[in-house]
Protein backbone atom coordinates (compact mmCIF):
# COMPACT_ATOMS: atom_id res chain seq x y z
CA UNK A 1 0.00 0.00 0.00
CA UNK A 2 1.53 3.40 -0.83
CA UNK A 3 2.57 5.80 2.20
CA UNK A 4 1.94 9.02 2.57
CA UNK A 5 4.59 11.18 4.85
CA UNK A 6 3.01 13.96 6.77
CA UNK A 7 5.39 16.76 8.15
CA UNK A 8 4.81 20.04 10.18
CA UNK A 9 7.38 22.62 10.52
CA UNK A 10 10.04 20.49 8.63
CA UNK A 11 9.49 17.44 10.81
CA UNK A 12 7.67 14.22 9.64
CA UNK A 13 4.90 13.67 12.23
CA UNK A 14 3.14 10.56 11.09
CA UNK A 15 3.81 7.94 8.06
CA UNK A 16 0.43 6.22 7.02
CA UNK A 17 -0.27 4.02 4.53
CA UNK A 18 -3.53 4.73 2.15
CA UNK A 19 -5.20 2.31 -0.41
CA UNK A 20 -5.02 2.53 -3.83
CA UNK A 21 -7.98 5.05 -4.66
CA UNK A 22 -8.92 6.14 -1.43
CA UNK A 23 -8.43 10.35 -0.87
CA UNK A 24 -5.66 11.15 1.19
CA UNK A 25 -8.29 12.97 3.42
CA UNK A 26 -9.70 9.71 3.44
CA UNK A 27 -6.81 8.35 4.72
CA UNK A 28 -5.28 10.94 6.84
CA UNK A 29 -8.78 10.79 8.82
CA UNK A 30 -9.84 7.53 8.99
CA UNK A 31 -5.91 6.96 10.79
CA UNK A 32 -6.80 9.77 13.53
CA UNK A 33 -4.28 12.64 11.97
CA UNK A 34 -4.31 15.72 14.10
CA UNK A 35 -4.24 18.24 11.18
CA UNK A 36 -6.41 17.06 8.47
CA UNK A 37 -10.56 17.80 9.56
CA UNK A 38 -12.13 16.48 6.37
CA UNK A 39 -15.62 18.54 7.45
CA UNK A 40 -17.72 17.60 4.28
CA UNK A 41 -16.08 14.18 3.99
CA UNK A 42 -14.50 14.82 0.64
CA UNK A 43 -17.34 17.12 -1.57
CA UNK A 44 -14.91 20.36 -1.76
CA UNK A 45 -16.95 22.60 0.39
CA UNK A 46 -15.17 23.13 3.63
CA UNK A 47 -11.26 23.38 2.74
CA UNK A 48 -10.21 21.90 6.01
CA UNK A 49 -7.97 19.09 4.13
CA UNK A 50 -5.97 22.02 3.11
CA UNK A 51 -2.38 20.64 2.67
CA UNK A 52 1.00 21.75 1.01
CA UNK A 53 2.51 19.06 -1.75
CA UNK A 54 6.22 18.79 -0.76
CA UNK A 55 7.08 16.15 -3.28
CA UNK A 56 5.56 14.27 -6.41
CA UNK A 57 3.72 17.35 -7.61
CA UNK A 58 4.11 16.37 -11.06
CA UNK A 59 2.18 12.90 -10.38
CA UNK A 60 -0.50 14.50 -9.03
CA UNK A 61 -3.92 15.81 -11.31
CA UNK A 62 -3.99 19.61 -11.98
CA UNK A 63 -6.01 21.48 -10.07
CA UNK A 64 -10.20 21.71 -11.19
CA UNK A 65 -11.72 24.94 -11.35
CA UNK A 66 -13.89 24.38 -8.28
CA UNK A 67 -10.65 23.42 -6.38
CA UNK A 68 -8.56 26.45 -7.03
CA UNK A 69 -11.91 28.49 -5.91
CA UNK A 70 -12.07 26.32 -2.60
CA UNK A 71 -8.08 26.75 -1.83
CA UNK A 72 -9.10 30.84 -1.95
CA UNK A 73 -11.22 29.77 1.20
CA UNK A 74 -8.17 27.78 3.52
CA UNK A 75 -7.66 29.13 7.40
CA UNK A 76 -4.22 29.48 6.17
CA UNK A 77 -3.29 31.43 3.10
CA UNK A 78 -2.85 29.02 0.48
CA UNK A 79 0.57 28.71 -1.89
CA UNK A 80 1.32 27.75 -5.11
CA UNK A 81 2.13 24.20 -3.53
CA UNK A 82 -1.67 23.81 -2.03
CA UNK A 83 -3.90 21.15 -2.84
CA UNK A 84 -7.15 19.85 -0.85
CA UNK A 85 -6.39 16.51 -0.26
CA UNK A 86 -9.67 15.28 -0.72
CA UNK A 87 -8.78 15.67 -4.17
CA UNK A 88 -5.64 13.43 -4.07
CA UNK A 89 -5.96 10.08 -4.84
CA UNK A 90 -3.63 7.61 -4.27
CA UNK A 91 -1.82 5.38 -6.58
CA UNK A 92 1.40 3.66 -6.88
CA UNK A 93 3.11 6.76 -8.21
CA UNK A 94 2.24 8.38 -5.29
CA UNK A 95 4.23 6.45 -3.09
CA UNK A 96 6.28 7.93 -0.45
CA UNK A 97 4.23 11.21 -1.15
CA UNK A 98 5.20 13.87 1.13
CA UNK A 99 2.89 16.67 2.43
CA UNK A 100 3.11 19.60 4.94
CA UNK A 101 0.32 20.61 7.05
CA UNK A 102 -0.78 23.81 7.52
CA UNK A 103 -0.33 25.16 11.74
CA UNK A 104 -3.95 26.93 11.24
CA UNK A 105 -5.57 23.35 10.80
CA UNK A 106 -4.66 22.08 13.84
FE1 LIG B 1 -13.97 19.27 2.45
FE2 LIG B 1 -11.75 18.45 1.18
S1 LIG B 1 -12.83 17.45 2.75
S2 LIG B 1 -12.91 20.25 0.84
Amino acid sequence: MPVVRFCRDGEEIAAIDIAKGSSVMHGATVAGLDGIVGECGGEMVCATCHVFVLSHGDDIPELSPTEDEMLDFTVETRKPCSRLSCQIKMTDELDGLVLGLPQAQV
